[in-house]
């Protein structure tokens, strides 16, 4: 009997965004949309392009290079948000237009001061806008999970009814449990009588720990779309992890009775495009992309794994496309096999000038570090982009002067908008130092909420990989660099932080406010 499809509907572009600090630029989302792409992802949400002229951009671009895979932008049920996703679409080969209106009681009495029948009339009208720029709208009841289910079907019956082609059931706040959730989908699925003719996708957060759990037993009940994050980024604790999803249906074909079409070997290469851009590293102990995932430590299970790899395996590393972290490339390797390599990791150029430039970047690490593995190529591309696309403040040139007994002391110099300048100044340690000096030029007032390194590969010669978060009038922004010198990636860091603040506008949270 053949199965039904598992429609995977990525947003990491869009929900992952919301996570406080990881937002990107058009070139960092085009970036991880065609890697998403690549891996035969159905649908990309690509953004929310009312939120602001970037964030429009950044769709537009999207919806421009992305061929294979469908390109959606949210909008709120409001003339305004439908007009600006329906415009940003448009290039896109097949675009969808999200639409959503919150359903739950406390969301319709208190954050949009609506009654149902007003909400369940504006859903209808969003829907009938959305249709003079697209025939697949999808809707989503904000909060379903904690909507009563008599109101839920009459909404859905009315927007699928006006044209809506998938019906989306967000658990907003990850409030439900697998089992209740799995039958709010069954009893969606019964009693709607138009149901048969939208595919029902669900849309989970993870406030406790549930949300892949909770699309799972959707699936089990009828589900057909999932919408998910890479590395489970997402809005507070985040949304259900692509990797886990995937890998989930794909292990267990004995219990799932639907398949994606995903090319499951591209998920590390997406896995660390996503938390080299954005700054989050991914916990040793992730399922499917940690690093200690496919690691067995105990002598036992060493032992079985070597006797029968499934004695302590159920999936196999190469499926997730785990590199064997094999050397790849020296000193002495020439353009071509750069290029060719790149090529093989999915990792394409827009201009000469941009190979050029990560060429002759890796030709400068290769003098420092001897070997060059894959992870250090994806982490030369994050760190060119980066350095080309925030160019108001660039580090120049810093000395730092650490000694047992001593206070470390740094001297750096910026250019700050073309002008060179230059201060010293002590700290705690050499990264403090830095930083210190750094606040002398700038004057940012930032607050670093966190600072954490993690070695990019393994060895001491590894590049270091920092991440800042800083914090400024209430907004966060994560900075991130890579360098052999830890002194020197964290620089970069809270460099590029401070660059991301200047770059920053104003924008509109989808779920903040009213209509
Ligand atoms: O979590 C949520 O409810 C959302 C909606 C916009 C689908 O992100
Ligand atoms: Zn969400």
């Amino acid at each position: 009997m053949s199965k039904d499809k598992l429609i995977i509907f990525d947003t990491t572009l869009r929900d992952g965004e919301q996570s406080p600090g990881a937002s990107m630029t058009a070139d960092e989302k085009v970036r991880i949309a065609k890697a998403l792409e690549q891996m035969r992802v159905d649908v990309i949400e690509a953004g929310f392009p009312i939120a602001s002229n970037g964030d429009f951009e950044a769709v537009k671009a999207v919806a421009k290079v992305i061929k294979d895979s469908t390109v959606c932008a949210l909008a709120r049920a409001k003339q305004i948000d439908i007009d600006r996703a329906g415009e940003a679409i448009k290039p896109a080969n097949s675009g969808r237009i999200h639409t959503f209106i919150a359903t739950s009681p406390i969301h319709m009495s208190q954050k949009l001061r609506l009654s149902p029948d007003q909400v369940l009339e504006q859903a209808v009208a969003a829907v009938r806008m959305a249709k003079k720029y697209t025939t697949d709208i999808e809707f989503s009841p904000e909060d379903a999970g904690r909507s009563d289910p008599d109101f839920l079907c009459r909404v859905i019956e009315a927007v699928i009814r006006e044209g809506a082609t998938t019906i989306n059931i967000p658990d907003t706040v990850g409030y439900n449990i697998p089992y209740q959730f799995g039958a709010l989908i069954k009893d969606l699925l019964e009693r709607v009588p138009n149901a048969e003719k939208a595919i029902f996708s669900v849309h989970c957060h993870n406030d406790l720990g549930l949300a892949v759990a909770n699309s799972l037993s959707a699936v089990l009940n009828g589900a057909r779309q999932v919408e998910c994050t890479i590395n489970g980024l997402g809005e507070r604790a985040g949304n259900a992890a692509l990797e886990e999803i995937v890998m989930a249906v794909r292990t267990r074909q004995d219990v799932f009775n639907c398949d994606t079409n995903l090319d499951t070997t591209q998920i590390m290469n997406c896995s660390r495009l996503v938390s080299g851009i954005t700054g989050f590293a991914v916990q040793p102990n992730k399922a499917i992309v940690g690093a200690n995932a496919f690691a067995h430590e105990s002598g036992i299970h060493q032992d079985g794994v070597l006797k029968s790899r499934e004695t302590y395996e159920i999936m196999r590393a190469q499926d997730v496309g785990l590199s064997t972290n094999k050397i790849v490339l020296g000193k002495h390797s020439g353009r071509n096999a750069f290029k060719t390599r790149m090529a093989e990791l999915n990792i394409a150029f827009d201009s000469e000038k941009e190979l050029n430039e990560v060429f002759a970047n890796f030709k400068t690490l290769a003098d420092k570090k001897h070997e060059i593995f894959d992870e250090d190529l994806q982490a030369l591309v994050t760190e060119t982009n980066t350095v080309q696309m925030n160019e108001s403040i660039k580090l120049v040139s810093l000395s730092v002067c650490s000694e047992t007994g001593e206070t470390p002391n740094a001297r750096i110099t910026l250019n700050v908008d073309g002008e060179e300048k230059q201060a010293q100044a002590k700290g705690s340690g050499p990264v403090d130092a830095s930083f210190q000096a750094i606040e002398k030029i700038t004057n940012s007032g930032v607050e670093l909420q966190l600072y954490s390194v993690n070695n990019i590969t393994t060895g001491t010669d590894s590049q270091g990989e920092v991440t800042v978060r800083l914090q400024l009038n209430g907004s966060i922004f994560n900075g991130h660099g890579a360098d052999t010198d830890i002194v020197i990636a964290s620089t970069k860091a809270y460099v590029n932080g401070l660059n991301k603040i200047i770059a920053n506008q104003k924008r509109t949270h989808p779920q903040m406010g009213g209509l």
